[in-house]
């Protein structure tokens, strides 16, 4: 794993997008492996911003979204989907025929998101952390084989999201998501995990320097050959090396 550590949040969004910079300036069909909650705003607006500013195209990328959740309508103001809308597609030249998000929660809503990504490699995945470790919504305990599947969310999770969600209102929270496997987030060339804050110092530590467990879904990124993790000073404060 490749630590880089900055000093805040701004810094971690722009060494975040100095590695998206490279991959689809490299690659101009980059297939992008996309994530939702507050840690890649930053990125994302540094992604839109230079979009105006430089013309950087995404006009032949298309993009795999972790996870969705399951029983809100994706026009739902707190879907991943508007999430995405708001916060990146608007602001970039991402066709909307090649933008993918999960939807629903049958098994043949999940093989049907298999089947869209199966010719498909990504090149660059983007992934924050939650406060017990989780990517996507692999929640502890995923099977480091797991593909897309519905998930029943843990209730630190829920509350999480709601801090800065569902204008705090845990009980509007869905209880279930559907999210890519370990194994799918394993298969991408590239991974880039985005950390900030004390929140996440302990899931950072674990999955840098614990054992390689279930229990933290991160700790199967030890085993990625190209993962590179993004974090200001306050997500590393627990990091011993
Ligand atoms: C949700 C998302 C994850 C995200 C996590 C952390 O659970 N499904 O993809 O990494 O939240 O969110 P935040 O970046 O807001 O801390």
């Amino acid at each position: 794993m490749n630590v880089i550590v900055v000093k805040d949040y701004d810094a971690v969004s722009k060494e975040a997008f100095a590695v998206m910079k490279e991959v689809v300036t490299n690659k101009k069909d980059a297939v992008l492996g996309l994530a939702t909650g507050s840690s890649p705003i930053g990125l994302y607006k540094n992604m839109i911003q230079d979009h105006k500013d430089n013309g950087t195209s995404y006009a032949q990328c298309q993009s795999f979204n972790l996870d969705e959740y399951v029983g809100i309508d994706r026009n739902h103001p707190e879907s991943y989907w508007t999430f995405m809308h708001e916060n990146l597609f608007k602001g970039i030249d991402l066709p909307e025929d090649k933008i993918h998000v999960p939807y629903g929660s049958t098994k043949e809503d999940c093989e049907g998101y298999e089947k869209a990504m199966e010719n498909v490699s990504v090149d660059v995945q983007v992934l924050g952390i939650g406060g017990n470790g989780h990517i996507g919504f692999n929640e502890p305990g995923t099977p480091f084989d797991s593909v897309t599947h519905k998930v029943d969310l843990k209730q630190s999770t829920i509350e999480d999201n709601a801090r800065l969600f569902f204008n705090g209102k845990i009980e509007d929270v869905p209880t279930q998501a559907v999210s890519m496997g370990i194994a799918n987030i394993m298969k991408a060339k590239k991974v880039l995990l985005i950390a900030s804050g004390e929140g996440k110092a302990k899931a950072i530590q674990a999955t840098v320097e614990g054992p390689k467990t279930t229990d933290v879904p991160a700790s199967a990124l030890q085993d990625h050959p190209d993962c590179i993790l993004v974090v200001d000073e306050a997500a590393a404060s627990l990091l011993k090396k």
